[in-house]
């Protein structure tokens, strides 16, 4: 299987699985990342790691609907079975979505449909959590649609939140779970136990 990696930030979920793939336990390859940013720490894993990565900043085209294009083009030029986004923050455009139907997952660190949707991202998913006072949050996998945080849900995977825990520890606690879970989904996806379709 052919993966592409979405992500915005540091890029602790595409180090993961990236080492994970190289490493042959998950039996697939990742052939790009692509970035919505310059100078992101994803960037610089995929480096490290003689990955091919490619910027697509939306900041960057007139419109959205060419920065759509261009990414899919991108993509089907690569012959992509799989796209991971790995704390990726920009809507994914109709273009791709339609080209890559059945074929985009994202990780979301919460229990969807709890604590999702549009602005709900990094840190103000774990503050919003800790302020309703939860007793458990995870992570979530699922099928990335043309609403954020609403596709299918493939895999969750749950945390207990302490007495004490405080937005910054549960958002450790997720992240640390979160960089395992991501890896043992995708080696389901791509055994086919887990079915995008
Ligand atoms: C992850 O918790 C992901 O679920 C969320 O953003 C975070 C990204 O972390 N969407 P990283 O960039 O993979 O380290």
């Amino acid at each position: 299987m052919r993966i592409a990696v979405f992500a915005s930030g540091a890029g602790s979920n595409f180090l993961s699985l990236a080492r994970s793939c190289i490493a042959g336990d998950i039996p697939a390859e990742i052939v790009t990342l692509v970035a919505s940013k310059e100078s992101i720490g994803a960037l610089e894993h995929a480096k490290d790691l003689n990955i091919s990565s490619q910027v697509f900043d939306p900041k960057q085209y007139s419109h959205l609907s060419e920065w759509d294009l261009a990414l899919t083009n991108y993509l089907l030029g690569l012959d992509i079975d799989l796209i991971v986004l790995a704390g990726y923050l920009k809507k994914i455009g109709p273009q791709l979505l339609s080209k890559f139907a059945n074929k985009i997952v994202n990780t979301h660190p919460s229990l969807l449909p709890k604590f999702g949707g549009h602005g709900m991202y990094g840190s103000k998913v774990h503050k919003a959590v800790i302020e309703a006072g939860e007793k458990e949050s995870g992570i979530t996998v699922h099928k990335v649609s043309a609403e954020y945080d609403k596709g299918q849900i493939l895999a969750q995977s749950k945390v207990f939140i302490d007495a004490d825990e405080t937005w910054e520890t549960l958002e450790q606690k997720i992240k640390t779970r979160e960089n395992k879970f991501i890896v043992e989904v995708v080696l389901q996806i791509v055994k086919r136990e887990i079915k995008l379709c």
